[in-house]
């Protein structure tokens, strides 16, 4: 038997080690999704903290169940270590660190980089290694390709590399892991067909691409998409705020055609690991082919203006109230940067608190699933959601759409509030109180 059959035999039979390096949002509910089904799933966590709390099988990501990874690690099919020593057992790695961007929005892949280093002196032939973090076309095989023939182990040989980018979209319970698509694309045709046996086992529908790069610009793309529509109609927000429209009402009535059109919302800004940043990697590798993605550099414009906006409406409305910024008290209602989750990470919620608070405003905020955030230095706690701290704002910003707020509730305990999301939509009683985006 070759490398490569013995590999797919342990993988279809399920008896292949996983390792998963990187728990968090992507990677733990993937280890789950694995350990589900019968793999032994070996994770590696440099937070400690994550690492134990893992092997005492107490989870810490919203769409992992509970009781389903008590289950997992109380019968051994999920453990979590904190370094990679234990990487020559495993027969299948899949890579899940941050992407995140430098100040300067250019891509920083040192925790790719640095897991990558970390694998190759302990490769071993007959491994699967994929990268299912978000990045630019060309990392997979300019990046880590590299670092792992350091081992002396040749690819498609001796050992599989392939990119299958993750598409996990929190707080989704129709779309899951599971039954969402997943695109995978090898450094060659026999990384290929190792990776798309892997992730045939837990997923319904595989989509092979014909090589790494394109796997990674397919996932890229969608983003940009994202952040092309998402500026679309939020500039659209902005004409129809001077024109005097409201921009949901226009919206709708555009949406309500059956073809050629697809809904996108306005808001805030965008928050949260994807939308922000991914666009910025294509933007940053483009210019090595003397190319100028004029999208991205755009869309990233108006989306990073909204919270502008939300500031200058929102003092618009307190002068009209004949209340001065200075004077006012205002509660931002959710820091999660998009509903029923808990992830503040580049939330626009943030940059509107300290925008507000640069127009000596009193801000607080209150969020049901964020109760603390520490962001670049601003340290905030959520405040009670009581009918006494509603009454005493002068302002009550609605800029998470979370769920579980009885929103009918708020308004009827509220002075004024602008809701950026329109999630008082369903509201009947006291709209008078209320300004949209
Ligand atoms: N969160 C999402 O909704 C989402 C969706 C699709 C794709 N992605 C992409 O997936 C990747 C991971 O995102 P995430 O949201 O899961 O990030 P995350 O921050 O939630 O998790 C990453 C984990 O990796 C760990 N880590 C960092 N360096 C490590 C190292 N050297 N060794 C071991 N562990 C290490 C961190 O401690 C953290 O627990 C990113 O590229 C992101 O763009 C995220």
């Amino acid at each position: 038997m070759t490398k490569k059959q013995l590999l797919m035999e342990k993988i279809s039979n399920h008896s292949a080690i996983i390792g998963v390096v990187g728990l968090g949002y992507v990677g733990l509910p993937f280890a789950v999704e694995k350990g589900k089904v019968g793999f032994k799933v070996i994770g590696i966590e440099q937070n400690s903290q994550r690492a134990q709390m893992i092997n005492k099988g107490q989870n810490y990501i919203l769409d992992v169940d509970d009781e389903e990874l008590k289950k997992l690690v109380d019968n051994d099919f999920i453990t979590a270590e904190i370094d990679f020593q234990l990487v020559p057992e495993m027969d299948v790695i899949v890579i899940c660190v941050p992407t995140p961007l430098t100040r300067n929005l250019t891509p920083d892949l040192h925790y790719v980089d640095s897991v990558t280093r970390e694998i190759a002196p302990r490769m071993r032939p007959g491994q699967l290694i994929t990268l299912e973090s978000t990045t630019y076309p060309g990392t997979t095989e300019e990046i880590m390709l590299p670092i792992l023939q350091t081992s002396g182990l040749k690819v498609e040989e001796d050992f599989f590399l392939a990119h299958s980018p993750e598409r996990v979209d929190p707080g989704n319970l129709r779309y899951t892991t599971k039954n969402t698509n997943k695109v995978v694309g090898g450094v060659g045709s026999e990384s290929l067909d190792v990776a798309m046996t892997f992730y045939g086992q837990t997923i319904d529908h595989v989509v092979p691409v014909s090589c790494a790069k394109a796997a990674e610009l397919s996932k890229v793309f969608e983003n940009t998409f994202r952040a092309v529509n998402i500026a679309l109609v939020n500039e659209i927000t902005m004409l129809c705020d001077r024109m005097g429209l409201n921009v949901w009402e226009v919206l709708d009535a555009s949406f309500t055609k059956p073809f050629g059109i697809m809904p996108f919302y306005p808001g805030p800004g965008v928050g949260g690991h994807c939308i922000p940043l991914d666009p910025h990697y294509l933007e940053w590798k483009a210019k090595e082919v003397n190319f100028n993605t004029h999208f991205i550099a755009l869309a990233g414009e108006i989306n990073r203006k909204m919270p502008e906006f939300v500031r200058d409406k929102a003092i618009r409305i307190l002068n009209a109230a004949g209340v001065p910024s200075s004077k006012a008290r205002i509660l931002v209602m959710g820091v999660a940067y998009k509903k029923d989750i808990k992830d503040e990470r580049e939330s626009p919620a943030i940059d509107i608190i300290r925008l507000l608070q640069k127009e000596f405003a009193e801000v607080i905020y209150h969020d049901p699933y964020v109760e603390h955030f520490n962001e670049h230095g601003l340290i905030m706690q959520s405040s009670p959601l009581s009918e006494e701290i509603v009454a005493s704002c002068d302002l009550v910003i609605i800029t998470t759409d979370h769920s579980n707020i009885d929103y009918q509730w708020l308004v009827d305990k509220s002075k004024r509030i602008f809701d950026t999301r329109n999630t008082t939509k369903q509201v009947t009683g006291g709209r008078v109180k209320i300004t949209l985006l």
